[in-house]
């Protein structure tokens, strides 16, 4: 079979051969002597039209076919200079390998996300979604290509974790007890002792603290892996399933790290700007126009830098216009993100040096005592799409701020031995998968850029 990308590709050598694809049916219409059926391989989004004659002997199957019905196709592939493709076969065999029943729920015409979010198991066979999801593994191979590249580590970090690696609490609790008949201890609490792991476990939210050990072993690491939050955020930047890419790298400080995190953001860019350049054109005509633009300009300019004390004072000016007034202390919102990087900036733009307090006990406390170093990436459209820092790589300090946060020490006696034995400076950061590549194709819901989707009240399939 040859696949109808490789039909587009190199037509020249296929124009006037016979052919043999297979695929599904997209649509189909007949006359009383021949018909046209327009099928998908999804090799790639573009379809190839069939005409096919009463010659055939199994014409009055073929005419009756529904959508979505799965077809291998023989005949002579001949140039169509006139029509809206650029070829089309002649069939001489149409072979039915699966028929599709009426109620198919894609038909020929234009659905909406929404909608197309309800049949998640048959999205991926429309135009739309094929280029998502192909430019979606293409851009997990440069990641790979990325780091590989400059020799770091790919380290698979554990999925089920005894720790909160974000000290925020929103994680999805993991166990085996019998919910109906809880064991109890005698105060009354839930006796995790009996439970699978002998405590109480959930799944990881971040790859980081178990990414720093191997820092401290192989200098440059990264994690690449699913991660779990039990944010109660209905919103189109959260699902509770989301991959990140967490590289960890060790004798180097936030400088160091955000020209890591730019040089990546600008390498996964112009790789699928080279590699997808169909995906991409499809994105910036149907998706979002002036997308190529944007991203042809941010792979070729410098991020802007900005710190969270400065970005405070260019918020406050704007305060008026926002549902959510920002001082000094307070987490930035999306409209804040999105109004820095979209009004001011107009570009990616790093904001660094937030408030100890709203961030993690991880951070290195910078010398005013008040702040740590700490980086975000804001991207146009999206807001944060990155987040890191340097480590707090002194013991003292690092039990000092675990205490002030209330975190158990026995929990983290691992993650204190990397300052005890040999410390070095280091510093991350991690990429939320899904929100990059909304930002590559200019998708606006990660509903829509993930195969199956979690979010609050959805996990389905
Ligand atoms: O800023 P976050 O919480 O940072 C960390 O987890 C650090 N441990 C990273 C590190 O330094 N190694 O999350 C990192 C990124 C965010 O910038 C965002 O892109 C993405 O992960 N993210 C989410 N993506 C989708 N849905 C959610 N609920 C997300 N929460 C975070
Ligand atoms: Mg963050």
């Amino acid at each position: 079979l040859v696949e109808i990308r490789e039909l587009y590709r190199n037509k020249e050598s296929y124009i006037g051969k016979k052919i043999k694809v297979g695929g599904w049916v997209r649509s189909i219409r007949d006359s009383k002597t021949f018909g046209f059926v327009v099928m998908n391989d999804g090799t790639y989004f573009e379809t190839l039209q069939i005409v096919y004659h009463d010659t055939l002997d199994n014409f009055n199957v073929i005419s009756k076919l529904n959508v979505g019905s799965a077809i291998i196709v023989t005949g002579e592939l001949v140039a169509t200079p006139q029509a809206k493709q650029p070829f089309e076969i002649q069939a001489e065999e149409v072979m039915v390998e699966g028929a599709s029943t009426a109620d198919y729920p894609l038909q020929k015409k234009r659905h909406t996300l929404e909608y197309l979010r309800t049949i998640t198991h048959l999205r991926a066979r429309t135009n739309t979604f094929q280029a998502v999801f192909r430019v979606r593994s293409l851009v997990a191979y440069a990641i790979h290509k990325y780091f590989q590249d400059r020799d770091f580590v790919y380290v698979h970090t554990p999925i089920i974790t005894g720790s909160d690696a974000e000290g925020a609490g929103e994680m999805f609790r993991v166990t085996t007890l019998d919910m109906e008949n809880l064991p109890r201890t005698e105060d009354g609490k839930v006796d995790t002792t009996q439970d699978f792991f002998g405590k109480e476990t959930n799944l990881t939210v971040s790859g980081q603290l178990n990414g720093e050990t191997y820092a401290m072993a192989f200098k440059n690491i990264y994690t690449f892996g699913p991660t779990f939050r039990a944010e109660n955020s209905n919103t189109t930047r959260h699902a509770a399933e989301f991959w990140m890419i967490e590289p960890e790298i060790a004798f180097a400080d936030l400088k160091d790290d955000m020209a890591l995190a730019e040089g990546m953001l600008k390498y996964i860019i112009n790789y699928v700007l080279e590699h997808a350049p169909e995906e991409m054109k499809f994105f910036n005509q149907f998706i979002d126009q002036g997308l190529l633009e944007r991203l042809q300009i941010v792979a070729n300019s410098d991020f802007g830098h900005v710190t969270y004390t400065q970005a405070i004072e260019l918020l406050e000016k704007n305060n008026d216009n926002f549902d959510y007034k920002v001082t000094w202390g307070c987490d930035l919102q999306t409209e804040h993100e999105r109004y820095l990087t979209e009004q001011v900036f107009k570009k990616p733009v790093f904001v660094t040096d937030y408030p100890k307090d709203i961030k993690a006990f991880y951070m290195k406390l910078n010398e005013d005592n008040k702040t740590v170093a700490a980086m975000d990436l804001l991207v146009p459209g999206i807001g944060e799409i990155i987040g890191g820092s340097q480590r707090e790589d002194d013991y003292d300090k690092l039990v000092k701020r675990m205490e002030e946060m209330d975190l158990k020490k026995e929990d983290y006696e691992f993650y204190l031995d990397l300052r005890k034995y040999g410390t070095a400076r280091h510093a991350g950061f991690g990429l939320g998968f899904e929100r990059c590549v909304m930002y590559l194709t200019g998708m606006g819901n990660i509903r829509d850029v993930v195969p199956f989707p979690r979010t609050v009240n959805n996990c389905e399939l």
